[in-house]
C-alpha cells in the first residue's frame, strides 16, 4: 500500500501530520496517519476502511506509535529537565484495559488507578509483562475507596493516595490488623483555579477531592504519630485539559512549601506527585503546550522552590492521562441517515454516539472529523454529526465541515483516546465497540466488540416475575 503524508485538506484546517516540531499531544491525527492511493486514510500502516470491514463499526483505532511516542516525550523530558529522580505514571482512568496498560508499562511508566477494577487491570498487565511484584509502581487514588479496595491495595504493596480523614483512620486500622505498614501519599486541594470545564477542575478549594489545606497541621500531626502509616509524600492535581503552564508551576511551589511544613512534624517526605492535566489538541484552534514544555515548567518550579526552601529534591511523580493517549486513538463510524431542517441545520447520523463518547454531552467537548474514504474531496457542507441514541443532546460534533458524503461512508472522529472507552456505557443497550491497536501494517484486537449476549449476561429474571399476576 503506497501512502503519503496527509496534505493540507481543503477545509480551512490543518490536519497536522507527523512533524518533528509537534509533540504527540499537539497533533490532530495520530502520528502515522497518511493518505493512501485510493484517497483513503491509513493509520499505523492499515487502511481505516478495511479495518472497519474487518472489525465492524464503530471502531476505536489506537495508534501504538503515537502512544509510545507520548510516553517517551514525558520520560525523556523528565530526564532532561529534572536533576532528581522521577517517575511518570499513566492515569489509567483515561483508558484502562490490558493492552493500553501493557504498552504504558513497557515504556517504563507506572500507574495511577482509582478503583479496584483499574488496580487489577494494571496489576494483570504488569504481571503479563513478567513483573512479579508490581505494587510499588501503582498509586491508588479516590475520594471514597471501599475497605475491600484498600485491603487489595495493601495486599499488593501499592501506595495509597489518602484523600480524607475516614480513609486515613481506616487504613491505619487495616494496616495494624494485618501487622503491616501502609505506604501513603497525602492528597491536598491546592486552591488553584484553572481555565477548564467546571467538571474537570479539581484544584480549586470547592471540590470533593483531597484534604483542605487548612487541615495540613492536624493531618501531618496525626500521620507523624502512626507507626502503621509510612507517609512518602504529597499529591495534588489541578484538573484536566489545561493549556496554561502557570497553574502547574504554582502547584509545584505550593507542594514544596507543604513538604517544608511536614518536616516540622518530623515527616521527611521524599515524593511529590504533581498530578496530570496537560491538554491536547481536539480541534485546530486548540493550542496546548508541548509535553516537554509542561515537564520543563514543572521541573524548574520544583527545583527553584526546593532551592529557596533549602530542601533536597524529592522524587518527582506526574500522572498524565489525556496527553498520553488522547491523540493516539480515533473512532471510525459508519454514516447513516440524514435530516435537513431547511435554513437551520443538517443532521448526519452515525452508528454510535454518546455511549462510546460521552464527552460532548457531558462537557460540551469539541471534536473534529474526517471522512476516511474521501480524504481530499473538497468540503461541501456544514453538518451536525448526531449519534443514534434516543436523546436530543446526543450530538458528537456541531457544525462539522465535511465533503459530500453518502450512507456507508466512514467518518473518523479524531482524538478519542482519552475518556471515551473508559467513560462508555450501554445506554439504549448499545454494545460497546471493539478496539484495535495498529502498528506497522499490523492490526490486533485489544477489546472485543460486545455482543447482545454480553448485554444479557448480568440480567436475572426471577421466577416470580414469570408467574401470572
Ligand atoms: C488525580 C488525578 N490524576 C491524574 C489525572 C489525569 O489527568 P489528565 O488526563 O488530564 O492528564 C486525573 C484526571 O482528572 C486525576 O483526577
Amino acid at each position: 500500500m503506497v501512502s503519503t503524508q496527509i496534505p493540507k485538506l481543503d477545509c480551512g484546517l490543518q490536519y497536522l501530520p507527523a512533524s518533528p516540531d509537534l509533540a504527540p499531544n499537539q497533533i490532530l491525527l495520530p502520528l502515522t496517519a497518511a493518505v493512501n492511493a485510493q484517497d483513503g486514510l491509513d493509520i499505523g500502516g492499515c487502511e481505516v476502511t478495511t479495518l472497519v470491514q474487518q472489525y465492524g463499526s464503530p471502531l476505536y483505532i489506537l495508534d501504538e506509535t503515537t502512544l509510545r511516542a507520548a510516553c517517551r516525550h514525558y520520560r525523556d523530558a523528565f530526564i532532561q529537565y529534572y536533576p532528581g529522580p522521577s517517575q511518570v505514571l499513566y492515569a489509567s482512568k483515561a483508558w484502562s484495559c490490558l493492552a493500553v496498560c501493557a504498552i504504558a508499562a513497557s515504556e517504563g511508566l507506572g500507574f495511577d488507578v482509582v478503583s479496584g477494577g483499574e488496580l487489577v487491570t494494571a496489576i494483570r498487565a504488569l504481571e503479563e509483562l513478567g513483573r512479579p511484584h508490581p505494587g510499588p509502581l501503582i498509586y491508588f487514588h479516590g475520594n471514597n475507596k471501599a475497605k475491600s479496595e484498600l485491603e487489595l491495595a495493601l495486599a499488593q504493596g501499592c501506595t495509597v493516595v489518602v484523600d480524607n480523614w475516614l480513609e486515613l483512620t481506616t487504613l491505619a486500622d487495616l494496616a495494624a490488623q494485618q501487622g503491616t505498614v501502609a505506604p501513603i501519599l497525602l492528597r491536598f486541594t491546592p486552591g488553584i483555579d484553572c481555565h477548564t470545564h467546571e467538571y474537570i477542575r479539581t484544584g480549586h478549594l470547592d471540590n470533593k477531592f483531597g484534604f483542605d489545606p487548612n487541615q495540613l497541621d492536624p493531618v501531618f500531626s496525626f500521620v507523624s504519630q502512626q507507626p502503621q502509616l509510612n507517609c512518602l509524600g504529597l499529591h495534588a492535581h489541578n484538573g484536566s485539559q489545561i493549556f496554561e503552564l502557570q497553574p502547574h508551576r504554582d502547584l509545584a511551589a505550593t507542594l514544596i512549601e507543604w513538604l517544608g511544613k511536614a518536616a516540622h512534624y518530623g515527616l521527611s517526605l521524599g515524593q511529590l506527585n504533581i498530578g496530570g492535566g496537560l491538554g491536547i489538541r481536539y480541534v485546530a484552534s486548540d493550542d496546548p503546550p508541548a509535553i516537554a514544555d509542561w515537564v520543563k515548567a514543572v521541573a524548574q518550579a520544583v527545583v527553584a522552590a526546593c532551592q529557596s526552601q533549602n530542601l533536597p529534591l524529592p522524587k518527582l511523580l506526574a500522572e498524565p492521562g489525556r496527553s498520553l493517549i488522547g491523540s493516539a486513538c480515533v473512532t471510525a463510524y459508519t454514516i447513516g441517515s440524514r435530516k435537513s431542517v431547511p435554513e437551520i441545520r443538517t443532521y448526519l447520523a452515525v452508528d454510535g454516539g454518546m455511549s462510546d463518547n460521552p464527552r460532548p454531552i457531558t462537557y460540551q467537548a469539541a471534536y473534529q472529523a474526517v471522512v476516511a474514504n474521501r480524504l481530499s474531496a473538497p468540503m461541501a457542507e456544514t453538518v451536525t454529526i448526531a449519534g443514534k441514541h434516543c436523546e436530543s443532546g446526543d450530538i458528537l460534533i456541531k457544525d462539522a465541515r465535511l465533503p459530500h458524503t453518502e450512507p456507508g461512508d466512514i467518518l473518523v472522529v479524531l482524538g478519542t483516546g482519552a475518556y471515551n472507552y473508559s467513560m462508555s456505557s450501554n445506554y439504549n443497550r448499545l454494545t460497546r465497540p471493539a478496539a484495535i491497536a495498529v502498528r506497522e501494517g499490523e492490526a490486533n484486537l485489544i477489546l472485543e466488540r460486545e455482543t447482545y449476549e454480553d448485554l444479557l449476561r448480568q440480567d436475572r429474571l426471577p421466577e416470580r416475575l414469570l408467574a401470572q399476576p
